[in-house]
């Protein structure tokens, strides 16, 4: 059964923020009920991570299968031992330094988390967020929180209150809106459970950041052989990050994936189709002068450099979905630092849709 609740917003100043309103949340939580509030990354659905029954209510908000595991939120570093055990010396070292930040470590499981949080698997991933409210939040509780980006399942995550009202309002107790998140892309997590540490999903933290202190890491995207096999049956690639629209990623050098990108355009609006077009800043100018009198074609300029690009391209797919349109064109952005999270996004919202040019 889908989790109900009375939905109620407000509004918190990371700057002043009032503790009136985190004692109450943090009540909340201990009460098994569900606060979603900002981190730095993107905006989580918090829920009291030794509570098998809140985590319940988590799944069940947002339509989540239980066999995807919930990264668990804690407030200090001293908190890692509530929620791990046999902890290597790397993730301490890798403490020190990405906490707090958008760095996720999968661990082995404490016996007293939930063990739907790791959808029973003997591991657990767990970050430290660095947003004032989100730490407030977890220090109030003093419990470790589970918390999954607050979107529906396979929506793009929420960057700001607004995203998380659209697809939870009725699901969840309290809203903190703390305005827009400034990564806008979620957490790196890293295995150190295994013979060698691995990425699993690139985030906030890049790659090359990873390998100062694990030369060797690697991300190997498990989609891949997804996409090979998604073309033997379509429709088997996991959507996930997905706008309602249909999403194309262009590869390849700029001048001639821009062009394509034109012609795919034309096309398009030829046969009646609203579109939507994701670009940086300098490429968006292009369409916004060949689309300007057109109503179908929308264009949303994501920013000029990889952080402004990595905050606003959930936001941006969300807004062409509220514009209703059918498909979205967006050429890549490499996958240098931030840029590998961006493509991961990119490629798993596109459900193999590549176009290399
Ligand atoms: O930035 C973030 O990480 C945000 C904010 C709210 O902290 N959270 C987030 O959670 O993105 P979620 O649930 O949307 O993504 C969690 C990811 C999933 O890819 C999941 O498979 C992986 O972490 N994960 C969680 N627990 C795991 C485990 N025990 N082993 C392997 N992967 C795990
Ligand atoms: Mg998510």
């Amino acid at each position: 059964m889908t989790y109900t609740a009375s939905t109620h917003v407000f509004q918190l100043d990371e700057i002043d923020i009032d503790a009136h309103l985190i004692a109450l949340a943090a009540d909340i939580l201990r009460h098994g009920g569900l606060v979603a509030f900002p981190t730095e990354t993107v905006y989580g659905l918090g829920a009291n991570a030794l509570d098998e029954q809140a985590v319940n209510n988590i799944f069940s908000a947002k339509g989540r299968p239980l066999s995807d595991p919930i990264i668990v939120h804690i407030a200090s570093q001293l908190q890692l031992t509530d929620v791990a055990q046999d902890i290597p010396n790397k993730a301490l070292e890798l403490a020190v330094t990405f906490w707090p930040g958008p760095l996720t470590m999968v661990l082995k499981k404490h016996h007293q988390i939930a063990p739907n949080i790791s959808a029973n698997r003997d591991t657990v991933a767990v970050r430290m967020p660095s947003h004032p409210i989100a730490l407030g939040l977890l220090n109030a509780a003093g419990i470790p929180i589970g918390a999954p980006s607050a979107n529906r399942f396979g929506r793009p995550s929420p960057t700001s209150a607004q995203h998380v009202l659209e697809d939870l309002n009725g699901h969840v107790d309290v809203i903190f809106d703390g305005g827009s998140t400034t990564i806008g892309l979620e957490s790196t997590v890293l295995d150190l459970t295994g013979e060698k540490a691995q990425v699993l999903r690139p985030g906030g933290v890049p790659l090359e950041a990873l390998r100062r202190f694990l030369p060797d890491l690697e991300f190997k995207p498990q989609y891949l052989s997804e996409t090979e096999a998604s073309l033997a049956a379509p429709g088997m690639l996991t959507k996930h990050y997905s706008p309602n629209a249909e999403l194309r990623l262009f590869l390849g050098d700029e001048q001639r994936v821009v062009e394509a990108m034109q012609q795919s355009a034309e096309t398009l609006l030829k046969a009646g189709k609203r579109i939507g077009i994701l670009a940086s800043d300098n490429e968006a100018m292009n369409f916004s002068e060949q689309f300007e009198n057109n109503d179908n074609a929308y264009v949303v300029a994501l920013g000029s450099d990889l952080e402004q690009i990595g905050a606003h391209l959930f936001a941006g797919m969300r807004e062409l979905d509220n514009h209703h349109v059918e498909v979205i064109l967006v050429h890549g952005f490499g996958s240098e630092g931030l840029g590998l999270a961006i493509w991961d996004r990119l490629v798993r919202a596109a459900e193999g849709r590549v176009i290399n040019i």
